[in-house]
């Protein structure tokens, strides 16, 4: 398959996926990492987010999730288990209330079946904000990857109430035939 513009960049920059660009265009819009000591990364693998983060907060606290393995990365303590069970990360929850940014670039398995994937991205994003806001402390930040889908005005109706502001952003590494799109909130 043609590889496109960005997964050529990554590769040649050597970073492990195309979608450190998107974080990275954000960062450079809202100053992510401003002030953060401690960090959960959901939907980690390969990793590109996770070593953004390490490299932008080196000695800081970093915690990462994946259903998939996860090559290490300085300073980050992986984690291989379904979002759905993080109850049961004892290292995660010890860090309850301490964690000022929550990044999800989670995507679930894609069906085909448009009302079927709308649910479970529903689903997804709803537990994402859920563990966001408890392991957070109330000062913090939350970046999410959702879709534009019917239930897209839904879901932001929910980060709003629990974010005192809340921004869409299209990064330019997103691509544009994908309904891909992120949420960022901030208190
Ligand atoms: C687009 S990738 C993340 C890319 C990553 N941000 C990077 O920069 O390399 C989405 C990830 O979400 C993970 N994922 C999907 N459902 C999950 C779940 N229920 N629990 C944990 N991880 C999940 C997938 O395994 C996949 O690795």
């Amino acid at each position: 398959m043609r590889q496109d513009y960005w997964a050529k960049k990554a590769k040649l920059k050597g970073f492990r996926s195309r979608a450190v660009f998107k974080i990275m265009e954000i960062d450079q819009k809202v100053d992510l990492f401003k002030n953060v000591k401690s960090i959960l990364d959901i939907g980690s693998s390969p990793g590109g987010w996770s070593e953004y983060a390490s490299k932008k907060c080196p000695n800081k606290n970093i915690f990462a999730i994946d259903l998939l393995e996860m090559e290490p990365v300085d300073n980050v303590s992986f984690f291989k288990a379904d979002i759905k069970n993080i109850d049961q990360i004892k290292a995660v929850n010890d860090k309850k209330g301490t964690f000022d940014l929550v990044i999800s670039d989670l995507a679930p398995n894609i069906t085909g079946i448009g009302a079927v994937d709308n649910e479970s991205i529903l689903e997804l994003n709803m537990l994402t904000l859920e563990i966001a806001v408890n392991l957070s402390k109330t000062q913090s930040k939350f970046l999410v990857k959702t879709f534009q889908n019917n239930n897209f005005k839904y879901f932001r109706s929910f980060m709003e109430k629990k974010f005192s502001l809340v921004q869409n952003f299209k990064p330019l590494a997103s691509k544009n035939r994908s309904s891909e799109i992120y949420l960022y909130g901030e208190n």
